[in-house]
């Protein structure tokens, strides 16, 4: 913990929506009057007939429900786009930055507008109507953009996934929604290298089946496999319509969109947003925490196959008729100091990226950052995962010349916009905390017997009472939404957060308490890791700890038994990592494997996680009481040869 404050510099608090007092005073007013306040700012975004309801909203045992502004209609596309044409048809709403970078595009409103129109249009003649699901898998190209907003003009469902999962988890995702539709492209391009797509999609409805339409953006040329009849080129498709597409009237809480992330038992949850409570928050988180004003430039550094990318690439920036800039590659690609010239070239002037990137930059010193202006940089924000005091310390001073105020931003899927957040006029920063609550949401920290901690001290974060941006439900499993969020703690929403406050009340978090690992500010359960190893013939047994990684935050760590009869080799490691990757997706690579002939398990079977993560972690001196193990012989064996951290 740095106890180090960063007051709100005077500038800022003289030029920004909100300063400490009127802070104090909207976050006084949001909790003692939830319905007068949302009532009040549910009207920042327009609605085709207003609302007379509010809030109607239950966290009580086995009743959770959550409804905002339930008679309103509106529609998203609608207050992204058509919303703004009046005032801001020529202005720029997205600038595209190709991963090569001699490419790049500006988008202005109407041209926004003439496309999605155009998509929607596309999709409505394969049949897509309001409620339907549409799995969206593309790269980080203006299109991702233009067929979310398409889904929303329609009222259809969609379901973004991350262009780096595999063939295999595409398809689950693909399933259990029950997609009849998929937009995607014929490959990706990050950092130089190839992602096939097109290729991926075809052998995930060869497994999940159903698919009866494939819409296929051309961006890098390469062939790719067309089947007559299902799949189409989306310039050819785009052709034959025109941009006149109505938008359809959505209740408040008809569904917006479903999003997989991976919880700490299970295959993904289809975490549920729906359209009134969403829009709303995110339209008014991103105007405050950002303090956006008209005409800057704002860059998300995510990709929309995230929430981030979801609430701050494209539906927060365009509610406000911001400017967003979208980014195709990698932050290392061709050179180190891509970010920051990125930033020159396009006059940045928010800046919003993850603590894991930032270490990575870190590591190449300061002189890639300091060979460039930044001048343009009035704020920086961070997301995904804690950031440490020394990572703050570095983006505070060296890429923002100790002049940008930082907003560590903490949420979640589930949460649909950020939750706790400095706001730059209106909050003093303290490196690594993600300061105090915005308006409407009241933290509370319990402890494992749910006993409410005052003051200073540490617990598991939970909130009292719902906002308007919150997950309704897990996508065809209500049950599993109770389970997962109420079930810890009746009458509270239960984070899986572990967080301090201290004695000014700043928030701290500390991690994930269950089994989700948090890799390169990517969530991943530890049973999905799993699971995909014991699919392994060779593999009899695994269990997948997190253990602290310099870059990555956290990185994953895998215990395996191999069946009888199979030698541990070196090769074999490198064949469950090729595995693991091709099950999942890159991103749940496992940096460690350490082959065990046993697990510590207790006397009745169950795997003592507790243990792998203390012997993970290298603190294997606390292993703490080990007397209910079956066999605590294991331990010393597994500490004896446990693996270094890289
Ligand atoms: C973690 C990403 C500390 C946290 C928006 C949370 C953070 C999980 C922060 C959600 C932050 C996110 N400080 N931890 N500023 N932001 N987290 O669903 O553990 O991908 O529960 O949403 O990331 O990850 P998710």
């Amino acid at each position: 913990m740095s106890d180090k404050i960063y007051p709100v510099p005077a500038d800022w608090a003289a030029r920004a929506y909100v300063d400490k007092a009127r802070y104090e005073a909207m976050y006084q007013a949001s909790i003692e009057d939830p319905e007068g306040f949302w009532g009040e700012h549910g009207r920042r975004i327009h609605w085709f007939a207003p609302y007379t309801k509010v809030k109607n909203t239950s966290f009580a045992p086995g009743a959770v429900s959550i409804r905002w502004y339930e008679d309103g209609i509106t529609n998203v596309a609608y207050n992204c786009i058509d919303r703004h044409l009046p005032e801001r048809a020529d202005q720029v709403a997205i600038i595209w930055e190709g991963d090569d970078p001699s490419e790049q595009k500006h988008i202005t409103y109407q041209e926004l507008h003439d496309e999605v129109a155009r998509f929607a249009n596309v999709l409505r003649l394969r049949g897509v109507e309001k409620g339907d699901r549409v799995t969206i898998y593309m790269p980080m190209i203006p299109e991702a953009a233009y067929a979310m907003l398409a889904c929303a003009r329609l009222g259809a469902i969609h379901s973004v996934v991350f262009g780096g999962f595999s063939p295999d988890s595409l398809a689950g995702r693909i399933t259990d929604c029950g997609s009849k539709v998929i937009i995607t492209a014929d490959e990706g391009l990050r950092g130089g290298r190839k992602i096939p797509l097109k290729i991926n999609v075809d052998e995930a409805i060869a497994i999940a089946g159903g698919v009866e339409h494939v819409v296929v953006v051309r961006r890098t040329g390469s062939p790719v496999n067309m089947v007559p009849g299902r799949d189409v080129w989306w310039h050819d498709a785009a052709a034959l319509v025109t941009t006149e597409c109505p938008c359809e009237e959505m209740g408040a809480e008809d569904p917006l969109f479903i999003l997989y992330t991976s919880g700490s038992t299970g295959k993904p949850k289809g975490v549920l947003h729906t359209t009134g409570g969403y829009l709303v928050y995110v339209s008014m988180t991103f105007q405050y925490i950002f303090d956006y004003h008209g005409g800057e430039i704002f860059w998300c550094t995510a990709d929309v196959g995230w929430v981030t990318g979801h609430s701050y690439i494209v539906y927060g920036p365009l509610a406000n008729g911001a400017t967003t800039l979208m980014f195709e590659g990698i932050p290392t690609y061709p050179t180190k100091s891509r970010m920051w010239e990125v930033v020159d070239k396009h006059k940045v002037n928010i800046f919003y990226t993850a603590p894991t990137a930032l270490r990575a930059l870190m590591q190449a010193g300061d002189e890639p950052v300091k060979s460039t202006s930044r001048a343009s940089l009035r704020l920086l924000g961070s997301v995904g995962e804690p950031i440490n005091p020394e990572a703050w310390e570095w983006y505070h001073r060296v890429v923002g010349d100790d002049r940008c105020p930082i907003v560590d931003t903490w949420w979640q899927t589930e949460t649909g916009g950020a939750l706790i957040s400095p706001l730059p006029g209106a909050t003093d920063l303290k490196p690594g905390s993600a300061t105090l609550p915005f308006f409407g949401v009241q933290p509370e920290l319990l402890d494992a017997d749910g006993k409410v901690i005052e003051g200073a001290g540490a617990g598991n974060l939970v909130l009292k009472d719902s906002w308007p941006g919150q997950m309704r439900t897990v996508y065809g499993d209500h049950a599993r939404f109770m389970e997962t969020y109420f079930s810890a703690y009746p009458n509270r929403y239960f984070t899986g957060d572990g967080c301090r406050r201290d004695e000014d009340g700043y928030y701290w978090i500390t991690g994930r308490v269950d089994d989700v690992l948090n890799v390169s500010g990517h969530r991943l359960g530890t049973a999905e890791v799993e699971s995909a190893l014991v699919a392994h013939e060779y593999v009899s047994e695994a269990a997948v700890v997190g253990y602290p990684h310099d870059i990555k935050g956290q990185g994953i760590y895998a215990y395996v038994t191999l069946m009888v009869g199979v030698e541990a080799s070196d090769q074999l490691r490198k064949d469950l990592v090729t595995w693991v990757r091709h099950e999942i997706g890159p991103i749940a690579t496992p940096d460690l494997i350490q082959f065990a002939p046993g697990l510590p398990k207790t006397r009745s079977g169950k795997i003592m996680r507790r243990i792998l993560r203390k012997i993970a972690e290298d603190e294997h001196g606390s292993l703490g009481d080990t007397s209910t193990l079956a066999d605590p012989g294991v331990v010393d064996d597994l500490v004896t040869n446990r693996l270094n951290k890289r």
